[in-house]
């Protein structure tokens, strides 16, 4: 209770109390930050306020003008308190100044979902039973979809939900491009179109603030690997920059007033991008007017002067012992006093915080109060993922299924009984359920139809499946520790890691390795352990030898057995030393996966086969980027044999990146699916049986080969520097440019409606200046079924002075048609769609001269095409 004698009024400042004297009157009252940062002091304010209930509940009453409360608070923080709020207070919160009324300010992942409490000083779970979320599709099926609607049911979800488990802060959306097929965290993302991703974030990170919580959109800017991401130099030309990864984050900013932005880990150009003077100082806070706060990413290593001074304002999640330890607690207030970094720096800091925390209501008692696990959430994580899903391929209109025609269903694959929420790295969320593919069809089928669900084995010696494995890496993902030593007796350890699989590859060079994980055996009796290697080998469980160092070669398999008991843990480690292969493998006393015979025997009889393969976050996750683009666990060689014993294998792909396809010339009946949150299984069963009629649309190219792709063609993928080196020619506009056919485009997906374009016009013949152009088309439903097309608006500027993409998407527009219905599609051009980065004059430049407007249904599949002139060549500063 606050004691009457420390309800000091803000407008009788002369009977203020000094720091002293309040601190001994009002014990127990926190009048200074310094509970939580111990040794920094207060040195410059001589008097300290205290304010009332009543007067804080007057600030809080929806502030009519944020800033005058600015102002009028910000004089009434000590110079600690002030350090104290721009550095973390805990692994998700900056700290309170209760006399004021400033509450923790809280934060929490993630992207598709908010992330299940974590203890408040460190990265272990808080161990809440209550703290389970909607589990929404990731960001790229909300890009696939192609929906503004969805993008705002998405922040929707996520701001109430954030709101309901009382945070402030949501660490997402996340708009960095899917320059790359192999990065880990393509999934998270929103496809590889500048222009896509700028569209979508704006409703998404609109909806999420209308729940009174702040959107923070990341990583600012260009993390597009994993590989090295804490210290590979992103170093595009400023062209690149401006026109390709930055127009996401700029339109968050510029149109959606996005309280806050994270930085990215990478450098750019040099520094470290939290405290890039170009990225933050002169685009974000500059040019763009950015009234949010920058916060880093959660432990990178910034310059304290560096990062004050070029407009860093909250440090987050730094691996050191103290908080006060942090680059910007005692080092900054150590330059302050020394007069280095001037105070007004600080204060443009700690304004920006208050001005988000006044904005979502924090000091507010009519805060919005969120809501969780809602059926309409979870009716919405299903819409979402139902708009997401790309329909591929759809020869001889083998889908949808119809469920009075299928009696055996056969449903194979790895993706087909796994759950993805609880993975991917800091996006995890605990759902508290995730219907997967076979629930779905289990769900909609019932009783009627005969499902068996088969796992094919691949005829290559297979790796102990990770099903078994109790071990996780922090993402959440189940992976066996590596180690790495520097002598062949293993007695020197050089690094450690984590891998998917007990599977090893020297290279060439001599290597000493351990992989070790804890397994779970699900069944109780003789388990043979195989191992395929060439080189020095051993064996453990349970620390005991079960193979002592012996030599192997890599055409005999070596085996030995031991009996295990169903559901106890088994510490198994397997040690190699050669500049070859090893491989652990195992046979189970009931073996999870089914013989080539038995599973092609079974496709043959099925009146319907279903594989669902791809990805998962074992492959697919934060902190490591895919080795190659190869599907994992022998997928192409049984999807190949599937599609051979029967040609109408219906095949789903799920996941977040591109992978080689080499069958897809086969397959008749293709879909992606993405991870599609909790309500996956019942959206792909809608799908598939025909209750819901695909809409999505690939917001990434789909290469034929990895080495068709611009970063690994031009050989700038590495841990050192990248270049960008393709420029403005990211995912589509590369292919176009160097002229090799995707394996499927980019925009591309088929609907079970067919669509007619007709009746192209544009506003005027000419534009110029910046009078928009409106551009129409007639778009009609001429088949028998309700449904929706993408219409695609790209632009080729025909007269350009510098080299330009042969198609740049500029609009987008989902047009829902009944059977049979005819609609106009609008789309307005404006004058900075048609501008480039002009790096004479550091601004937009619109050319004069002749462009072309195509709209499509992909980038490869124009309808209809016009021309027009812009008559003014211009700048514009927007
Ligand atoms: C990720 C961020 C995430 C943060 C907090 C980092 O490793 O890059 O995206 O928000 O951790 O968990």
């Amino acid at each position: 209770m606050v004691k009457p004698w420390c309800i000091i009024s803000r407008n009788n400042k002369k009977k203020a109390l000094t720091i002293l004297v309040a601190s001994i009157l009002c014990a127990g009252i926190p009048i200074t930050a310094s509970a939580s940062h111990p040794s920094i002091t207060p040195q410059t304010i001589h008097s300290l306020t205290v304010l009332s209930d009543s007067e804080k509940i007057r600030i809080g009453d929806r502030i009519a003008n944020v800033e005058d409360e600015i102002n009028r608070l910000l004089p009434l923080l000590t110079l600690a308190e002030k350090v104290s709020l721009i550095h973390a207070a805990g692994k998700f919160h900056i700290p309170a100044i209760e006399r004021l009324g400033i509450h923790e300010m809280w934060m929490s992942d993630g992207p598709h979902g908010v992330r299940y409490e974590i203890d408040r000083n460190s990265w272990a779970p808080a161990g809440w039973t209550n703290d389970y979320s909607t589990y929404l599709p990731p960001l790229t099926a909300v890009a696939a979809s192609w929906d503004e609607n969805m993008a705002s049911l998405h922040g929707n979800v996520l701001g109430a939900e954030a709101r309901h488990r009382n945070k402030d802060l949501i660490l997402g959306p996340g708009v960095n491009l899917a320059r790359l097929p192999l990065y880990g965290r393509n999934f998270e993302y929103m496809g590889e179109d500048p222009f896509l991703a700028a569209r979508l974030v704006v409703p998404a990170v609109k909806a999420i603030q209308a729940n009174d919580v702040g959107a923070t959109v990341k990583h600012f800017a260009l993390n597009t690997q994993e590989l090295n991401r804490t210290g590979v130099n992103a170093n595009p030309d400023e062209r690149t920059l401006r026109e390709v990864y930055l127009p996401a984050f700029e339109a968050a900013v510029k149109q959606a007033n996005v309280h806050a932005i994270m930085g990215a880990y990478n450098e750019f150009r040099g520094t470290n991008a939290n405290q890039s003077k170009h990225l933050v100082k002169t685009i974000l806070k500059g040019e763009w007017g950015y009234q949010g706060v920058l916060l880093t990413d959660w432990n990178v290593d910034i310059n304290t002067y560096d990062a004050a001074m070029n407009g860093l304002d909250i440090e987050m999640g730094t691996d050191v012992a103290s908080f006060d330890e942090y680059f910007m607690a005692k080092p900054l207030l150590a330059m302050i006093n020394d007069g280095k970094i001037p105070v007004s720096v600080l204060d443009d800091k700690v304004a920006r915080i208050l001005r988000v925390q006044l904005s979502i209501g924090m000091m507010d008692k009519q805060r919005l109060s969120g809501e969780r696990n809602t059926d309409s959430h979870r009716q919405d994580a299903r819409t979402i993922a139902t708009n997401g899903v790309v329909l591929l391929k759809n020869d001889n209109q083998i889908l949808p299924l119809q469920a009075s025609k299928v009696h055996n269903l056969l449903v194979l694959g790895p993706n087909a009984d796994k759950r993805h929420g609880f993975g991917g790295g800091s996006s995890e969320v605990k759902a508290l359920y995730e219907m997967t593919p076979l629930d779905g069809l289990k769900a909609k089928l019932g009783d009627k139809v005969n499902i068996t669900l088969m796992r094919p084995a691949g005829s290559q010696f297979m790796p102990i499946p990770n099903d078994y494995l109790t071990t996780r890496h922090w993402t959440g993902t189940p992976s066996w520790q590596i180690n790495y030593y520097q002598d062949a007796a293993m007695s020197q350890l050089a690094s450690e890691s984590w891998i998917a699989d007990p599977q090893f590859d020297a290279k060439g060079q001599n290597q000493s390795v351990e992989i070790k994980a804890n397994i779970k055996p699900m069944a109780t009796g003789n388990h043979s352990f195989n191992i395929k290697a060439d080189g020095q080998v051993a064996l453990f469980i349970n620390d005991k030898p079960l193979i002592t160092p012996s030599k192997a070669q890599s055409n005999k398999i070596m085996s030995t057995s031991m009996s295990l008991v169903a559901g106890e843990n088994y510490a198994v480690s397997l040690r190699y030393y050669g500049d070859k292969q090893a491989t652990l493998g195992w046979e189970t006393p009931n073996s999870l996966y089914n013989s080539e015979s038995e599973y092609l025997a079974a496709a043959k009889k099925a009146d319907a086969v279903i594989y669902f393969g791809g990805l998962s976050h074992a492959d697919d996750r934060e902190s490591i980027d895919r080795p190659n683009m190869v599907l994992p666990g022998q997928q192409d060689e049984v999807i190949s044999k599937l599609l051979s014993a029967n040609p109408n294998t219906i095949v789903m792909m799920i996941g977040g990146s591109a992978v080689e396809m080499p069958w897809a010339n086969k397959a008749k009946a293709l879909l992606w699916g993405w991870y599609g949150g909790m309500e996956a299984g019942n959206a792909y069963a809608d799908i598939l049986f025909g209750d819901a009629n695909p809409s999505g649309k690939m917001p990434i190219t789909l290469p034929k080969k990895l080495t068709d792709t611009a970063p690994i063609a031009l050989n700038d993928y590495n841990a050192e520097t990248s270049l960008y080196s393709e420029g403005v020619f990211i995912g589509y506009r590369w292919f176009e440019q160097q002229h090799i056919a995707p394996e499927f485009p980019f925009g591309h997906g088929l609907s079970y409606s067919q669509f007619n374009y007709a009746d192209m016009r544009i506003s005027s013949a000419s534009m110029s200046g910046d009078t928009p152009l409106t551009v129409s088309v007639n778009i009609t439903n001429t088949s028998h079924v309700d449904g929706a097309e993408v219409v695609q608006l790209y632009l080729r500027d025909v007269d350009s002075s510098v080299p330009r993409p042969i198609k740049e998407l500029k609009g987008f527009n989902k047009v829902w048609l009944k059977a049979g219905e005819t609609q106009t599609a609008q789309f307005i051009l404006t004058q900075r769609d048609l501008s480039f980065w002009d790096v004479k004059s550091n601004n937009w430049l619109a050319e004069s001269g002749e462009f072309e407007i195509m709209l499509g249904a992909s980038v490869a599949d124009i309808k209809l095409s016009t021309k027009f002139n812009y008559l003014t060549s211009s700048r514009n500063p927007d």
